[in-house]
């Protein structure tokens, strides 16, 4: 007997809930995927086998051979998945050629514990404190937020372990932000835990393994808490200092460890915990944090400390509040910065420059005498003096201070966030050396997935600026800043980068989270709120912002081929739909616009008017829901929709278009829109987008999109026949450009194309933010066009690539790649001469349609000498043409005559 050949390929990479490895998973997102990796070309997956078994019992779930290319997105149908059961599961293949490979590395998950049943522990914490922090003269100045922020509540109980420990997990949360300590040590390695969603609805918590962090004998458990977003400052309404949800933070944990003879032990938050409040003197997102280092408490976390002075904390039962799984990444410290100059003052002040526009904090070390009090300001730019600029903070103060206790000492906070490239240090004792002032980069641990380098160095700036300003604002929930007082999960500004941030950085899992906030904030009519989590704020229904409740979802499914984000929101997407449609009979959006942000910040007077912007995007949602309901298997609910869709379409082609392709206003966001959404009559088309090229020109050739329809302008341009155009926009160095952004020393994304200009200095500093990513929604463009990594119509989850770069403008030469679920897609393109080269990569069980634009298609050869399988027209540029190769895995390459310049 022969035994079955051994394929190459290996599943590696295993996923379950886009997480690696995670340690609560609600039983509805158990969805696994896996990558291929193994050489050679045409390589391609045929059939799996899947087993999934629970801690030393028989699997749950073998799936046995199933003929299938599915890689991702498989759901676990065996028997019912146990709340808080642990799991271990591997995969194996076969391929092409029928060959098996091996099993792959074991993967791991866990469920999330049973809501009510699962939780043993009581809320506690040590209410809030009036007494507050008179800095004693000389240890500096007074605090005019006295009244609202509070010292930081230290907690702690210890407790005996009397055999040893087989595993130990600790599940933790808080009503604010916590840091757990055990023995010492910190658990986990995430920051600003456990993020931000509406407490009263819903509160995620955290699991951390801490097997190893136990010993025989004594052991502490302990937790510092803190404000946060619970019961600190967020939004912009200073009035109600802070306290969106609760007055003082509390803190919920549970550790329970397991025994080698199946016993186990629990230690919970009760009444017999101990807490005081220690150095945190004041910890506030917005506000900063103050340290006083003298007083603290130094061994209060692990075994052996004397906690005289301590008092048993408050208690209360826990209510009947959702606590789930945390379905997203963890907030993290991602990186460290170094100021690229350091510059002291007559007044002995210390401006430092990192060179980068970043949202996080500072580590400062400093040596020296005892009660020195060291103060820093965190601003995104310099005023014309060289002063710190941070009027437009509005009242976010952005200001950490500390206290020192005489000798070598390290400051840095735990529960504030600052968004600076610059920060200002007063009262460092000495001079700073190298390493004294580092800057620590904070944000969801998204891992970056795309990367672009071309040959123009401005270019590549705009790739960076774009991928910075999602870092600055990815924290928790996509917010719209992070620095002044607002910082808040803006539906619009999300919806309109979503594409971007996905194409950016592994956001799967950071979406989920925050669609459940969506979810959360969605009003009873059905409208999806302005923004989510949704704070004391009650607007909804605003078109290009409520839209995101759909369009977001829709993203995140076209991207990862995750149909569980579906499943789980489409009632709440129906919902929209059916608000949207309930007051506009005639099919144009005219009624329920809520705020109306139409085209947000977009320069110039002309204006789009806000039914036809609003329009389009109820036109989008049908279209979108369409492709949704049929993902999700419901054809009479997709057909309903495509019937919405028709009705929607007509209304607006009636309303807004004239016979010569002309659409009402005239505005570069409406021909955008119209164009995107199909809302222009096929033979329309090529007039309508000739229209938007003359109001391109009548703007000096400078766009005048705001956050709506920016991120369409460029790709309806490319897929118009306007290459060039789109280029030009690009390449565009004064204002309103990106350039002129980059031009001008910008290292994120600006709010407003104007926050600084050469003639007028800065834009009113009410609301001028330089770190707010929704102008870089273009990043979509320079992935699916300049690179051309795309779908195949109607695919998702990249398993059927169409690559095709859109060369133009005065680069030469670009290149990067984009990491998908099912491995990473790769494109480069340049022109040699009068040749156009290209190499793409393609990951094994994925196909690729590689479109090669050329004067000659016909010319045009791949890496063998193989002629194109097809010629095709280029809609990059009017009467361009293509050479189409149909191709499997492998690195592949391609030259012809160059497309010539029009
Ligand atoms: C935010 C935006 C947001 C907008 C709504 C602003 O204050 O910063 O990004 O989308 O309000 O119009």
């Amino acid at each position: 007997m022969s035994t079955p050949p051994t394929s190459t390929l290996t599943p590696a990479g295993l996923r379950c809930a886009h997480l690696v490895d995670p340690l609560g998973v609600a039983p509805d997102r158990v969805r696994l995927s896996w990558r291929l990796d193994g050489p050679g070309r045409g390589r391609a997956q045929t059939g799996y086998q899947v087993v999934v078994e629970p801690g030393g019992g028989p699997a749950i779930w073998d799936s046995g051979r199933v003929p299938s290319a599915a890689s991702a997105d498989v759901a676990c149908p065996g028997r019912p998945l146990a709340r808080g059961g642990r799991y271990t599961w591997r995969v194996r293949i076969w391929d092409e050629q029928d060959a098996m490979s091996a099993w792959s590395e074991p993967a791991r998950f866990e469920v999330e514990l049973d809501p009510a049943e699962g939780w043993r522990a009581s809320w506690i914490g040590l209410g809030r404190i009036r007494e507050e922090f008179r800095p004693p003269a000389g240890r500096g100045p007074a605090d005019p937020l006295r009244h609202a922020l509070s010292p930081a509540p230290y907690l702690r109980r210890s407790f005996t372990v009397r055999q040893p420990v087989v595993s130990a997990r600790l599940y933790v949360t808080a009503r604010g932000l916590y840091e757990a300590r055990l023995n010492g040590q910190r658990a986990g390695d995430g920051v600003l835990a456990p993020g931000w969603t509406d407490y009263a609805q819903r509160i995620g918590y955290q699991t951390y393994d801490v097997t190893g962090l136990l010993r025989p004998g004594e052991n502490v458990l302990g937790a510092l808490l803190a404000d946060g977003w619970y019961a600190g400052f967020v939004g912009f309404d200073a009035k109600r200092a802070g306290a969106h949800y609760g007055a003082a933070p509390e803190l919920l944990a549970q550790l329970v460890l397991g025994f080698a003879d199946g016993t186990d032990q629990w230690v919970v938050t009760d009444g017999e915990w101990q807490g005081r409040f220690a150095a945190i003197r004041h910890a506030d997102l917005l506000m900063g944090e103050r340290h006083d280092l003298t007083l603290e408490p130094n061994g209060w976390d692990a075994p052996g400390f004397d906690p005289a002075g301590w008092r048993l904390v408050r208690c209360r039962d826990r209510d009947g509040t959702r606590l789930v799984a945390d379905p997203g990444p963890p907030t993290r410290v991602t990186q460290e910065i170094t100021p690229v100059s350091i510059t002291a003052d007559s007044a002995g002040r210390h401006i430092a420059d990192f060179g980068q526009n970043l949202a996080g904090w500072l580590r400062i070390t400093v040596d020296g005498p005892a009660a020195a009090c060291v103060r820093i300001r965190h601003g995104e730019v310099l005023a014309g003096d060289g002063a710190l600029y941070t009027d437009n903070l509005r009242t976010a103060r952005q200001t950490d201070e500390f206290t020192t206790a005489g000798g070598p000492a390290s400051f840095e906070p735990r529960f504030t966030l600052h968004g600076f490239r610059y920060a200002e240090i007063s009262g460092y004792p000495g001079e700073p050396g190298p390493g004294d002032i580092v800057a620590r980069v904070v944000h969801s641990d998204t891992p970056a997935t795309g990367s672009f380098e071309s040959s123009a160095d401005w270019l590549n700036q705009l790739f960076r600026n774009i991928d910075w300003g999602q870092r600055g604002n990815f924290i928790s929930v996509p917010t719209d800043c992070p620095q002044r007082d607002e910082r808040l999960g803006w539906l619009g500004d999300a919806q309109v980068f979503a594409r971007t941030a996905c194409y950016n950085r592994d956001v799967a899992a950071f979406f989920a989270k925050w669609l459940d906030d969506v979810a959360d904030a969605q009003h009873e009519s059905g409208a999806f709120s302005d923004i989510a989590p949704r704070l004391n704020i009650p607007w909804a229904g605003a078109a290009a912002w409520g839209d995101a409740g759909v369009v977001v979802p829709w993203t995140v499914h076209k991207m990862y081929g995750d149909t569980a984000i579906l499943h789980r929101h489409f009632a709440a997407m129906t919902a929209w739909m059916d608000f949207l449609e309930r007051d506009n009979p005639d099919y144009l959006r005219r009624c329920n616009l809520g705020n109306s942000y139409n085209d947000w910040l977009a320069p110039g007077t002309d204006a789009t008017p806000r039914e036809l912007l609003a329009t389009a995007y109820w036109a989008h949602d049908a279209a979108l829901m369409a492709e949704i309901a049929a993902a999700v298997g419901r054809p009479d609910q997709a057909a309903g929709y495509r019937a919405l869709r028709a009705k929607i379409g007509s209304a607006f082609a009636h309303t807004f278009v004239t016979a010569g392709g002309q659409i009402t206003s005239g505005t570069q966001t409406a021909y955008a829109l119209g164009l995107h959404m199909q809302l222009i009559p096929d033979e329309l088309r090529a007039a309508a987008a000739s229209h938007l090229v003359d109001a391109i020109r009548r703007a000096d050739w400078h766009l005048t999109t705001g956050f709506a329809g920016v991120g369409y302008l460029l790709p309806v341009l490319s897929s118009t026949g306007h290459d060039e155009v789109a280029y030009r926009l690009l390449d565009q160095r004064t204002a309103p450009s990106w350039r002129y952004m980059i031009d001008h020393g910008a290292t994120t994304i600006w709010e407003r194309w104007d926050g600084w200009t050469q003639e007028r200095g800065f834009q009113s500093a009410w609301m001028n933010s330089f770190n707010h990513y929704a102008l870089g929604s273009v990043g979509e463009w320079l992935y699916r066009f300049v690179l051309g990594i795309d779908q195949a119509p109607g695919a998702a989850g990249f398993g059927r690539l169409v690559l095709r770069p859109h060369p133009g403008g005065v680069l030469r030469s670009a290149r990067g790649s984009y990491r998908s679920v099912r491995g990473t897609v790769g494109s480069g393109w340049r022109l040699d001469g009068d040749q156009f080269r290209l190499r793409v990569e393609v990951p094994p069980n994925v196909t690729a349609s590689v479109r090669v634009p050329s004067a000659d298609p016909a010319l045009v050869r791949d890496g063998t000498g193989g002629v194109p399988d097809a010629i095709a027209a280029f809609p990059g540029a009017r009467g361009g043409r293509e050479a189409v190769f149909q191709v499997g895995s492998g690195a592949h390459e391609f030259a012809g005559p160059a497309l010539r310049a029009p």
